[in-house]
């Protein structure tokens, strides 16, 4: 499952083949043999000897292209062996800054020069400030076929991205400030075990904002941060609070005859990243001066760099380094203790305060109420002019908008030829967005965006709720759900078709 082999077909350029690997999270055993669990890091290098006219990267901090298409890596920094990834293909780079490059077929190179021209740079400057010094030398960014079934793969020194993130209006570049943060919390501080994943995610998604917050202000990154959360609201919405995989230490187990276990891969939902933001964010309120949380961070980057560690690990420090939090015993407030946290299911105990993006979420909540009315008021709607919205704030009025579907009959329709911006969008967040309003309200007529949606990228993140969406909507919804899976299997992802096939109630190859 770990390599992914693409025809022509495949690849934005339809002209060669393609090959790229995946590791994380347990993927790398059938690529390489290896110790595959995060707990244990170390170098690596690689000889790869591709055909005439292709390239090959890898995430290494060095690498050289010798006689015979024969090029050679190096990684000098003990890594865990789910950051190693091969890609090889028709691929070309171009400079985007000083330590940066964009690597892209030549059919894109343009779109991803000019989309990452010039803001990298600005972004690792800000989180050295912020975390401590990058070690990994190069950051490079590497867009990849539109099946590539993440947003972004924070290999080191080569982040892999989705092509969708070429919207050609750097609205889409918080998915690279995500895996550059990656670069302290992750690659640097790893996780001991998949169970713990959240230390991961959660200290990323709290770094990619304290990032944004630097660069974008605090006002569009708690708008950002908002839309996170109305994300984990819908995954517990669908899965349930109680849920077990909806704590953010979860057993991880191997199945057995009639026990299915649980894959390290299922735990890739909402509740480690924006459940662990809502945790480390009550870790700062804790403490209650942005600088001082941010002095820790950066100690905690210090004290267990190039370390796997575990929560009690990462807690223990915290506590540790703020010693009058400790003699207060801030680890067993009744409601909050950081064992109910860790182990206790459900929503977080503590939401950080998004009050200061009010600015730019109550005008799109306003619009959202006025389209959800029995008997529009055309004026009222008329009155309010969404032509300078950013994509954020768009996102968030069709997460208000799907919320509170189905709407009065008529409505998403009217809604849909008022604003083409977004019914015509080709932003693949309000693509998502579009299609999911589509389908809870069964608007048969739009079916075709769905399609075609799904046959022009394969994210698991957009792909999944999709086809949940479908298979619990009308019989015709439930068609185009088969549909659409037959034509478009064979180039998803192994696991996303595994996923799908689930949600399908199809049979899945053990
Ligand atoms: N490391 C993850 C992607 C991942 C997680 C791959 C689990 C395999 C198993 C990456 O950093 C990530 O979180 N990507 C997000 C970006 C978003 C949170 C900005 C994605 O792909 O959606
Ligand atoms: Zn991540």
């Amino acid at each position: 499952p770990q390599v992914c082999w693409l025809t022509p077909e495949q690849t934005a350029g339809k002209q060669k083949p393609y090959m790229y690997t995946q590791g994380q999270a347990v993927l790398n055993r059938s690529f390489f043999p290896c110790f595959d669990t995060p707990s244990v890091k170390c170098t690596y290098s690689a000889t790869v000897k591709v055909p005439e006219g292709f390239t090959a990267v890898m995430s290494a901090t060095s690498w050289e292209k010798q006689k015979d298409n024969t090029f050679v890596f190096k990684m000098s920094h003990p890594i865990p062996s789910y950051l190693i990834a091969l890609a090889v293909g028709d691929i070309v780079s171009a400079d985007v800054g000083p330590r940066s490059r964009v690597w892209a077929e030549p059919c894109l190179i343009e779109a991803a020069k000019k989309e990452y021209d010039g803001v990298i740079e600005e972004f690792l400057a800000v989180g050295e400030k912020l975390f401590g010094p990058y070690v990994w030398g190069r950051y490079d960014i590497l867009f990849m076929p539109p099946s590539f079934p993440f947003g972004g793969m924070e290999n080191p020194c080569l982040t892999f991205v989705t092509p969708c993130l070429l919207a050609g209006d750097r609205s889409l570049v918080d998915v690279v400030i995500h895996e550059i943060s990656h670069s302290w919390f992750g690659n640097l501080v790893t996780n001991a075990t998949w169970g713990e994943f959240w230390l991961n995610e959660g200290f990323t998604m709290y770094a990619q904002r304290r990032i944004s917050t630097e660069v974008y202000g605090l006002a569009y990154t708690c708008l950002e941060a908002a839309t996170g959360r109305a994300l984990l609201r819908q995954h517990m919405d669908n899965t349930g609070e109680n849920h077990p995989l909806n704590k953010l230490r979860v057993v991880i187990e191997p199945g057995f005859s009639l026990f299915p276990g649980v894959n390290p891969d299922d735990t890739y939902n909402e509740t480690p990243y924006e459940k662990g933001y809502c945790f480390v964010s009550y870790l700062a309120h804790l403490v209650g001066d942005q600088s001082k949380f941010d002095a820790f961070l950066q100690a905690y980057v210090n004290q267990f760099k190039f370390q796997s560690i575990t929560a009690d690990d990462a807690l223990g420090f915290f506590l540790e380094y703020f010693p009058e939090l400790k003699e207060k015993g801030v680890d067993s407030i009744p409601g909050f203790e950081f064992d109910r946290w860790l182990n206790t299911p459900g929503w977080p105990p503590y939401l950080p305060d998004l009050s200061p993006g009010e600015q730019l979420m109550k005008p799109a909540d306003e619009l959202a109420k006025l389209w959800a009315a029995n008997g529009l008021n055309m004026e009222a709607i008329e009155a309010v002019d969404i032509a300078a919205w950013r994509t954020y704030q768009l996102v968030y009025f069709l997460d208000q908008i799907l919320q509170k579907s189905p709407l009065p009959e008529g409505n998403v329709e009217r809604l849909s030829k008022m604003y083409p911006k977004i019914s015509k969008a080709q932003n693949a967040e309000l693509q998502l967005r579009w299609c999911q309003i589509v389908l809870k309200n069964d608007l048969e007529a739009e079916y075709s965006k769905v399609k075609d949606f799904l046959h022009s990228q394969g994210k698991q993140k957009y792909t999944l709720p999709l086809y949940r969406a479908m298979w619990g909507g009308s019989a015709s919804a439930r068609a185009l759900a088969m549909e659409t899976f037959s034509a478009t299997a064979p180039q998803l992802h192994v696991n996303v078709q595994n996923y799908i096939k689930k949600i399908l109630g199809l049979k899945v190859a053990e």
